[in-house]
């Protein structure tokens, strides 16, 4: 059955699996969102049921909170939870310095917030996220509906002045209507091609009226568990300055996949 999962799903699964093992029991644990994050969900959720792992968990959107629910994993609200220990979740592109672009699933308002509430953020991606410099992927920022093509027209003319090789930006559509973020809010995605300061477009863009956040954490990832699709895995640590290199095998987690395969 493992069989059939693609190179690039193994390498998630892998990522995610490795990550799950840095997850100790009684750990106030925040879940990302998107397909790598989904995986992560699932391996914990594996645990949570057949090793007695007990976690409380924060997830990042409302589809993280129902894949965690129904894998069993405890769900509060991060009001509740106050300060986690670890949040886990994937994202679109990985710099050197573990800066990265997020929000490829509208998701990045919500994440950026329960990451920065972690004593650590782990991040998991497929070997494909990594990158020299950030920006090939549309950064997305989100924006207030109200007056958004306001928004959208400063956010281009503030481009002018970034170091950014491109400044066209689209609205996300879903279907024939905008996307709508977890809190109703639109996405702009700016097709930068490359960012050259990614820290300082990252505060400039906050400062535009409308915008609620953009998808660059700059100094928020700790560590970045990297999956390849022979099963490697990589765990770099920016503080420890560590690298750790390792090898899972596929047949173990054969029923996280059951569902996935029909
Ligand atoms: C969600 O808004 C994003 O930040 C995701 O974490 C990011 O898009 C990675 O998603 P995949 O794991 O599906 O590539």
């Amino acid at each position: 059955m493992t069989g059939e999962l693609s190179p690039i799903d193994k390498a998630k699964f892998v990522a995610a699996k490795r990550a799950a093992e840095m997850v100790e029991d009684g750990m106030r644990v925040g879940l990302g969102t998107g397909s790598t994050a989904a995986w992560l969900v699932r391996c914990l959720g594996d645990l949570v049921q057949n090793e007695g792992l007990r976690i409380i968990a924060v997830p990042t959107s409302s589809r993280t909170a129902v894949l965690a629910r129904d894998v069993g994993i405890k769900v509060v609200s991060l009001d509740e939870a106050k300060w986690l220990d670890v949040t886990i979740d994937g994202a679109d592109e990985v710099d050197p310095d573990l800066n990265l672009i997020k929000g490829g699933g509208g998701a990045h308002l919500q994440e950026k917030i329960v990451a920065t509430a972690s004593d650590r953020m782990v991040v998991i991606a497929d070997a494909s996220k990594m990158v020299d410099t950030l920006g090939a992927f549309p950064l997305p920022v989100e924006v207030l509906p109200f007056g958004w093509q306001s928004s959208q027209a400063l956010i281009e003319e503030t481009l002018v002045s970034m170091d950014v090789m491109g400044r066209r930006s689209t609205l996300r559509m879903n279907g024939g209507a905008p996307f709508m973020s977890d809190e109703g809010n639109y996405i702009l995605d700016l097709h930068l091609k490359r960012i050259g300061n990614a820290r300082q477009l990252a505060l400039v863009l906050n400062q535009i009226p409308g915008v609620i956040e953009n998808g660059l954490f700059i100094d928020i990832c700790d560590t970045v568990v990297t999956g390849y699709g022979d099963g490697r895995v990589e765990v770099r640590d920016i503080n420890e300055g560590t690298v750790e290199k390792d090898k899972l095998e596929f047949a173990e987690a054969d029923n996280l996949f059951t569902d996935l395969m029909d």
